[in-house]
């Protein structure tokens, strides 16, 4: 059981994608106060564009919490995942989302990562200001877009063929790493 919160203050990161597939794979409702495209394609998603509600066993995609409601989901929430890409300014504007949100567990998710380094290396800036922060990685794949658009989690399209199995090898086990904190968490709280 968890409330789970993808949020970032910079647009276009991999919020929205993530969010759904997680939501999805762990059975969660899928709350947004961000009109998106996952809410045509999972039962289970709702928009809340004034005042969203906190439920349990929810993955809240925040695109945008400017309003104190949302912010009190946020410090609500078991934990945040933060999306950040390779740029100076979705950095720096992690960097200060952390400051803001100092008492709270917090997953920095390096997403469309071209290659290791660049994971390291932005790895190494947050840890530079926050040392030991959770952190994770995944690399430029069309995996979670490709799962969104065909209204699938992407277990679900990973698992659908021989092919997906192939050709998403790499960034499912980079997925899956993410899931797999929450999975393993509801078997240690049963
Ligand atoms: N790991 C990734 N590699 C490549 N493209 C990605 C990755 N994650 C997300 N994207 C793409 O980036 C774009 C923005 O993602 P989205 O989830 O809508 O971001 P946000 O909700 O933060 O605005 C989408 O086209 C999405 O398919
Ligand atoms: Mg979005």
């Amino acid at each position: 059981m968890a409330i789970i919160s993808i949020a970032s203050t910079k647009g276009g990161v991999g919020k929205t994608s993530l969010a759904f597939s997680l939501a999805k794979d762990l059975r969660y409702r899928y709350a947004t106060n961000d009109m998106s495209v996952a809410l045509q394609k999972y039962k289970n998603a709702r928009y809340y564009p004034n005042k969203i509600p906190l439920y349990p066993d929810t993955v809240y995609d925040f695109g945008g919490f400017d309003d104190p409601h949302s912010e009190e989901i946020l410090r609500q929430s078991d934990i945040i995942i933060l999306p950040t890409t390779n740029d100076q300014n979705s950095i720096l504007k992690s960097q200060l989302f952390i400051k803001n949100f100092r008492e709270k567990t917090i997953l920095v998710f390096a997403n469309m990562i071209e290659n290791p380094n660049d994971a390291m290396m932005i790895r190494q800036k947050i840890h530079e200001h926050f040392p030991g922060l959770a952190f994770t990685y995944l690399r430029r794949t069309k995996l979670l877009k490709n799962a969104l658009e065909s209204g699938l989690s992407a277990t679900e399209l990973y698992e659908s063929n021989n092919h997906s199995q192939h050709i998403y090898k790499k960034a499912y086990a980079e997925y899956l790493k993410i899931l797999n904190l929450f999975l393993d968490d509801d078997q240690t709280s049963e």
